[in-house]
């Protein structure tokens, strides 16, 4: 069959749009499940033309490699658990950066010396460009992924002159560039080599020198750089749908991460530069305002719901690890059945992901209609009758806005001390992913309602 010339272009213009409607699609819970849907049609036109490719051979090849791909991919989907989600975006995105050095230098070594002039110069900063940061992002990756599955220490890499030392590797990356541009056209592949090495080495020693409480941002980062080296790859490769796909996923990363810099009140230049994370959980310190923990029975629990015409929930990491979101789920209907007005207050980084809380809830078929963000229920607060935070610690935090002292200080947090009564569920006196006290705990207006997350709402509903 002969494909006209015309049509791969068109193929990938509509494969274009629709990844831009999914990630508008994504934008909200009703439409995630469309956006996704969207993005699928749009790879599968993507993959259509770019196989029907003029002049295009090796299919047995290419079939086996896609099969082989399919069943892995499916298998990982499946199979990991919500808490593990970042270790496999990070695993994903190391796969991309290896890609995007392993196309560079089979482009190089099949096209190089076939042009010549300021044609071969461009092409070779293309694939200079692709390698630098496909290498980066390579080993960048697997080091998140390691620190992140705890098969390295969250422990931030603190050497000596360590800025100098990744400016030096910084330099001498983009030295390098100039031998290659001087060779004969195919000729340069050692310096690409020798470069693909240094920037292997920055890429593991920038990751290695953050902390692990950073790492969810650094994940979020690196994906931003796989983007751009997508797109670097298809300037190279004179391919339009890897230039938008990789801007795409480039803009996108770099705002997720900005997102979450602010949600964590953290620096962006501090995270990329490396060195002033914490230990990734442990706790950090068991210093600050100490006070009485005053509990709650499940009797005066369930006489103050009872009462109750406003509830706020407040679920964070704790929900997540309790897998409690099929017993709130119940708990709110049969609230809502008293009579009572049940809402979610969301923020922006509970749990380990963004979007983490979101998925759990939807996932338990709570309506998405009483899902809110944090800055849309915290003036709600003063008139809310109970709030129940459930596994949540450093995002309900006073001393954020306090302690000027606090590793979380400026975090803007959900302002539940502000209600008639707050009850905490968590099981002992752990502490949050940041690691520091939370006075919450010892306020006049909160009780504490130790256990499990899911028992205790379990026990709560059969008490209803
Ligand atoms: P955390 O501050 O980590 O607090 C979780 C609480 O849940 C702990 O106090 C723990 O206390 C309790 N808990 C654990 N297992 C439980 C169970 N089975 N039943 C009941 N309670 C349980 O969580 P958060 O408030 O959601 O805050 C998120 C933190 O993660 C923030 O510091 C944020 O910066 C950080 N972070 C978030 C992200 C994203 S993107 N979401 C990424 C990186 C870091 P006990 O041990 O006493 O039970």
């Amino acid at each position: 069959m002969q494909i006209p010339e015309s049509f791969a272009p068109v193929a990938y213009l509509g494969a274009g749009v629709l990844f831009i409607l999914s990630i508008g699609g994504l934008t909200s819970q009703e439409s995630a499940r469309r956006g996704n849907v969207l993005g699928m049609i749009g790879m599968a036109i993507a993959l259509g033309a770019a196989l029907l490719t003029p002049g295009l051979t090796g299919f047995g090849i290419i079939a086996g490699a896609i099969g082989v791909g399919a069943v892995i991919g499916a298998l990982m989907a499946t199979r990991v658990a919500m808490t593990s989600m970042p270790q496999m975006v990070g695993v994903l995105n190391a796969f991309v950066g290896l890609a995007a050095v392993l196309v560079g230098f089979s482009t190089y070594l099949e096209h190089g010396a076939e042009l010549s002039g300021g044609e071969s110069l461009v092409h070779s900063l293309e694939i200079y460009l692709d390698i630098a940061i496909g290498a980066i992002t390579f080993t960048g990756s697997m080091v998140a992924w390691a620190k992140l599955d705890g098969r390295l220490s969250g422990k931030p890499l603190l050497i000596p002159g360590r800025h100098v030392l990744n400016a030096l590797m910084a330099l001498a990356i983009v030295g390098l560039a100039v031998p290659l541009l001087l060779a004969a056209p195919g000729t340069g592949v050692m310096w690409i080599f020798i470069m693909s090495i240094i920037a292997s080495i920055l890429g593991v020693h920038l990751v290695l020198s953050i902390g692990g409480a950073d790492m969810p941002v650094v994940v979020s980062l690196l994906n931003s750089y796989s983007g751009w080296t997508a797109a670097a790859a298809g300037f190279m490769l004179g391919n339009d749908l890897l230039i938008i796909t990789g801007a795409l996923v480039g803009a996108s990363g770099a705002i997720l991460s900005a997102i979450m810099c602010k949600a964590m009140n953290r620096s962006i230049w501090n995270v990329v530069f490396g060195g002033f994370g914490t230990d990734g959980g442990a706790p950090a310190s068991t210093e600050g305002p100490q006070g009485e923990w005053q509990e709650i029975s499940l009797e005066g629990l369930v006489e103050a719901l009872e009462d109750a015409q406003e509830i706020l929930i407040v679920p964070g990491y704790g929900m997540a690890v309790a897998q409690a979101q099929r017993a709130v789920d119940s708990f709110v209907r049969k609230m809502q059945d008293k009579g009572a007005r049940v809402r979610f207050g969301i923020h922006p980084v509970a749990g380990r992901l963004p979007g983490h809380m979101n998925v759990l809830l939807a996932e338990a078929g709570v309506p998405y209609d009483i899902v809110h963000e944090m800055d849309e229920v915290n003036p709600d607060f003063p008139k809310t009758d109970v709030v129940l935070v459930i596994g949540a610690n450093d995002i309900v935090n006073p001393s954020a806005q306090t302690d000027p002292g606090s590793p979380i200080a400026g975090m803007p947090v959900l302002e539940v001390w502000k209600s008639e009564l707050t009850v905490v569920f968590k099981r002992g006196r752990g502490m949050g992913y940041a690691g520091v006290v939370n006075p919450l705990f010892f306020k006049d207006k909160t009780r504490m309602f130790f256990g499990d997350a899911r028992d205790s709402m379990e026990q709560i509903n059969a008490k209803l």
